[in-house]
């Protein structure tokens, strides 16, 4: 009788399974996070307000290879790998979204607030005062340990500046702000799979200089530039 293979021969030999990270927002941001992500060897799931089934024409042209999903379903491979989702959906639709589709994720709020968008309750009640929209978010979506990153950076510029191949000096570097050390570790991590430089500026209040009117948004950055404005 042969033997039957034991299964740490099995484990041994087979090919690491690739991570997955999941997307909420299937639009100009969302595709290109999608796309530097499967370059990077991180498979996707993504998903916008259309069923998975209306996604993949879409999904075709701009993130070839991104598995569509219902929104509920976003975290639900993702939780038990990378557990990270990026939430690239704008903020006037946040209300649509229940905090428990991504509950015990890390969630990488990559969002802006735009003037005239009309925005939830709880979120301009945060602007009005001033106050980093990711810590409203924080509260929002509680169950989720909450990290600021990719906002500040164009999708249009995505594709090009991520540089997988490069050292640390050839790379754009990307601010990362979260009150969780570890939450923040595995963002930086993934920051840099992708190919870019990620710096911590601290916690999610520290991240109001990546917002819109701040001094890192939507420029070219070097980590020097970036620790120039953190705390
Ligand atoms: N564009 C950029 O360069 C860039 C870069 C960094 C960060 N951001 C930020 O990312 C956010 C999205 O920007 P964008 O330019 O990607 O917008 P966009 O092109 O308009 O795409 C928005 C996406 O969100 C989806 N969506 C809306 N409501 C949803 C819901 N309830 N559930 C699931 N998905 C929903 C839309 O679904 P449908 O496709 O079904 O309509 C669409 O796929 C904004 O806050 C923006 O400031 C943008």
């Amino acid at each position: 009788m042969s033997e039957s293979p034991k299964a740490s021969d099995a484990s041994s030999s087979a090919a690491p399974e690739e991570p997955v990270v999941g997307i909420l927002g299937a639009g100009r941001a969302g595709t290109a996070f999608a796309r530097t992500l499967l370059r990077a060897g991180v498979a996707v799931d993504i998903a916008s307000t259309r069923p998975p089934r209306a996604l993949q024409h879409h999904l075709k042209i701009y993130a070839p290879g991104a598995q569509p999903v219902h929104a509920e379903d976003i975290a639900a491979r993702a939780r038990n790998s990378s557990g990270i989702i990026i939430l690239a959906v704008p903020q006037e639709e946040l209300d649509e979204l229940d905090p428990d589709w991504v509950a015990n994720t890390v969630l990488v709020d990559a969002t802006n607030t735009w003037q005239d968008e009309l925005l939830p309750g709880w979120l301009q009640a945060a602007v009005d005062e001033q106050l980093p929209t990711s810590m409203a978010l924080a509260g929002r979506f509680g169950a989720a340990r909450v990290v600021k990153a990719l906002n500040h950076i164009a999708h249009a510029d995505f594709d090009d500046a991520a540089r997988p191949g490069a050292d640390l000096s050839g790379r754009r570097a990307l601010a990362v702000a979260g009150d969780d050390e570890s939450a923040r570790g595995l963002v930086m991590g993934l920051l840099f799979r992708m190919g870019f430089d990620p710096v911590s500026v601290g916690s999610l209040a520290a991240g109001r200089i990546m917002e819109p009117d701040g001094p890192l948004f939507n420029r070219p950055l070097r980590r020097e530039d970036i620790l120039h404005y953190a705390r």
